[in-house]
This record gives structure tokens, C-alpha cells and sequence, in this order.
């Protein structure tokens, strides 16, 4: 299928998505790329500068002048490495709103479509849909609300966060509503994404699914030919 192989893998919180997209990612010899990162750093960034979820002059001018780079280091926001600070609970209360903003999605569009040039695994929740409509497979990964909560919950807990099971799953709630119902590239399968339940699967098991579907297209395109 070639080098530039796009494999757009979309769903919400929780679902397996980047453990799972790592490993495809792997397998296939081509980059992986954790779209939620990036949104994740902006909020962090905005936050961080007392700007609020708000589309006006402020939020341009931050956006206008801010420097996003992918170095050997991770994400680089202005030079500075985004780092670990990005997974925090507190960035998981308030990424979603700075997420739905159109300003901001406009902001990362072709930073993400840059790094697809060559080929690339991508995570998020509009891969298929808006970032990479022409992708080769689109994988659409859900999983119950309590296991998701419960794998959120225990990646917290062994960073050290001391946070309740309960917080875990409501903030996991919250956050898929918001990501759902937005107007903007809202979470949403594509019409030809597969759906893949990870509540029973490994990650490796799921990579595998994935990449039968994978070798299945390629069969199905060289067909064609
Ligand atoms: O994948 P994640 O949980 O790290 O993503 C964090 C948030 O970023 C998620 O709640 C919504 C937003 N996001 C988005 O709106 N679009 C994407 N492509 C990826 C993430």
C-alpha cells in the first residue's frame, strides 16, 4: 500500500485509541500522531495565561503569535516542551472547551495535515471525518463508559495522581458531551470508518484487528487495479 498509508483512528476518551495506534503505527514502519496532544497543549498554554475559552481578539493574537513544533524532545509550544503537564486532570476538565473552538481547530488543521504528508497513524476524534476524510482506514474504537473510566483511572493513578474513580468517569462524561455535541468537527464516526469495541480486547488484539483491515484494503485496492 505504500509509504503513504493514512490510518485515521478516531473515538473518545479512553477507548485504547493511542496505546493501540502506537502499536499499528509500529508495525507499519510510519509515525504516530496524538492529535489530542495537541489540543491538549493549547488549553494548557491559554490556560496557563489566564485566556479563556472565548473567540475573541485575545484568543487571535495568542493564536496568531503561538510557535507549535514537533521536536526529538515531544511537543514544543513557543520553544517550551509541552511535557507531561498536558495529561493532568486539571487539562482534562478544561481541554474540551478550548476544543470546540473553531478559531483553535483552524489553528491545527494543517499542522496535523503537514505531518500526513509522508504517511502516518493519527488518533483524535475527526481524523476520518474532517483532518484525513481520504485516509486509507478509518477505525472508529469505543468501549463502555466504565471501562474507559477504569483505564483513565488507573494511567492517573500510576503517575501519582490521587484522584476518585468516580471524578475519573463524571470528567470523562463531561468531556465526551462537549466533544460530541460541539458544531465544530464534532467526535463522530465516519460513514466508512469500522467500529471496533475495545471493552474485551488487549490493545494488542485491537492493533491486530486494525491491521486485518488494513491488509484487507490493500488486497481489496490491488484488485481493483
Ligand atoms: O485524545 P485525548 O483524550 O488526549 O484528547 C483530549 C481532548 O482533545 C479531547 O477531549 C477533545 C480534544 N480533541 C479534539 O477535539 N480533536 C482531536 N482530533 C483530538 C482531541
Amino acid at each position: 500500500m505504500g509509504v503513504s498509508i493514512i490510518v485515521a483512528i478516531d473515538g473518545p476518551a479512553g477507548a485504547g485509541k493511542s496505546t493501540v495506534a502506537r502499536l499499528v503505527a509500529q508495525r507499519l514502519g510510519v509515525p504516530y500522531l496524538d492529535t489530542g496532544a495537541l489540543y491538549r497543549a493549547i488549553a494548557f498554554f491559554l490556560d496557563s495565561r489566564n485566556i479563556p475559552p472565548v473567540e475573541n481578539t485575545v484568543l487571535t493574537d495568542a493564536l496568531s503569535t503561538l510557535s507549535i513544533e514537533f521536536s526529538d524532545r515531544g511537543l514544543l509550544l513557543n520553544g517550551e516542551e509541552a511535557g507531561s503537564r498536558i495529561r493532568s486532570p486539571h487539562v482534562d476538565s478544561i481541554v474540551s472547551q478550548y476544543s470546540a473552538l473553531p478559531m483553535v481547530r483552524r489553528r491545527l488543521l494543517s499542522i496535523q495535515r503537514d505531518q500526513g504528508k509522508k504517511g502516518l497513524v493519527a488518533d483524535g476524534r475527526d481524523m476520518g471525518t474532517v483532518v484525513f476524510p481520504d485516509a486509507t482506514v478509518k477505525i472508529f474504537l469505543t468501549a463502555s463508559d466504565a471501562v474507559r473510566a477504569r483505564r483513565r483511572y488507573l494511567e492517573l493513578r500510576a503517575r501519582g495522581e490521587n484522584v476518585a474513580f468516580d471524578d475519573v468517569l463524571d470528567v470523562i462524561r463531561r468531556r465526551d458531551r462537549i466533544d460530541a455535541e460541539r458544531t465544530s468537527a464534532p467526535l463522530k464516526k465516519a460513514d466508512d470508518a469500522v467500529e471496533i469495541n475495545t471493552d474485551g480486547l488487549t490493545a494488542e488484539e485491537a492493533a491486530r484487528e486494525i491491521l486485518m483491515h488494513i491488509e484487507r484494503r490493500a488486497a481489496e485496492s490491488e484488485a481493483h487495479q
